[in-house]
């Protein structure tokens, strides 16, 4: 999916809240439930592509992001959430105090992991990031191309799914249990990239760095990653700067301690955000001019170069102004 096409298809879906109810729940490890999600009244849900997640807005007042990880052509979405005890109280609350029957809101569906056409795919996934890998296996799967997973996780009994991906896929998924083998070696899960191969990561902040780190030899473009975490950041050093609004030619300032979209708030403008931390894609917004300052765990780094969007709640300016499609 383009740039475009994931902004057409934000302005879409951003700003409608869904009812929905939970059809059915089930714990699928001591520390992770699945819910599946259909709409209130039979509605039908909005479709969506494997990579996609939502918003899942919380009766306690939390928003909490989650990958859709059913199949794309059920009626129903399923998320699974994995009972955070550091967390901000969101996972807490769905393990607590969401039942069988329950009306929740969502937002979205929103993707900016999605599967792009390719001959093979290696997945790497850690953890709950084996959620947004699921719909790409069959994807991928019916599309007929060649594809292999490492499903990496601190124990077995942890990992949700792990028996029925070993049972169903057999050679071609890996399992690396690190109570049992330790640490994997992501340098050996990184080798030797084939011809058009490209490789798609969801797991901890710690996994994914040493990916990047370790992947420069795969060309460029070649490999995506989807972060649930935000991407840590030294703010001491931030300066003030100006963004101009093009619709109106209107100039606010941003002093170095807040944010654009606090400013642009501020100014009368209503933005809607969700995560705040660069890692949801709500607050999307389009760069007419300027050179940004990318701090979001959204886009890619090649997106990032591209610099026609930026995530406003954390990103800044690399330039005196920028000027930004609001
Ligand atoms: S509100 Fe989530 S990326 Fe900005």
């Amino acid at each position: 999916m383009t740039v475009a096409d994931t902004l057409l298809a934000s302005a879409r879906t951003m700003e409608v809240e869904i009812p929905v109810v939970v059809a059915r729940r089930r714990r699928v490890t001591a520390d992770i439930v699945r819910l599946w999600l259909i709409g209130v009244d039979a509605r039908p849900l909005p479709s969506w592509t494997p990579g996609a997640h939502i918003d899942v807005l919380l009766p306690n007042g939390t928003e909490r992001q989650y990958s859709l990880c059913g199949d794309p052509s059920d009626e129903e979405w399923s998320i699974m959430v994995l009972r955070e005890p550091q967390g901000r109280g969101g996972s807490q609350y769905v393990h607590d105090a969401v039942w069988t029957g329950q009306k929740l809101k969502v937002r979205g569906p929103r993707n900016h992991f999605a599967l792009d056409p390719a001959p093979r795919y290696r997945f790497l996934a850690g953890g709950i990031g084996i959620t947004p890998i699921l719909p790409m296996l069959r994807e991928a799967e019916a599309a007929g191309a060649e594809w292999s997973l490492t499903y990496c996780g601190r124990s077995r009994q942890g990992m949700a799914c792990a028996e029925e991906l070993t049972v169903g896929h057999g050679g071609r998924v890996r399992l690396h249990v690190d109570s049992e083998q330790g640490v994997p070696d992501v340098a050996a899960l990184l080798s030797d990239p084939r011809p058009g191969e490209l490789l798609y990561a969801c797991g901890p902040n710690s996994m994914l760095e040493a990916i990047e780190r370790m992947g420069a030899h795969w060309p460029k473009g070649s490999i995506h990653f989807e972060r649930f975490s935000a991407v840590t950041r030294d703010t001491t050093a931030d300066t003030e700067f100006e963004v101009e609004l093009a619709s109106s030619g209107k100039v606010l300032t941003v002093p170095a301690d807040r944010s654009i979209l606090d400013v642009v708030r501020e100014s009368g403008i209503q933005m809607l955000s969700s995560c705040q931390e660069g890692t949801c894609g709500t607050c999307e917004t389009a760069v007419v001019s300027g050179q940004v300052d990318h701090r979001d765990a959204v886009l890619s780094k090649e997106e990032q170069e591209e610099n026609e969007v930026m995530m406003v709640c954390v990103s800044r300016a690399a330039c005196p102004r920028l000027v930004l499609d609001l």
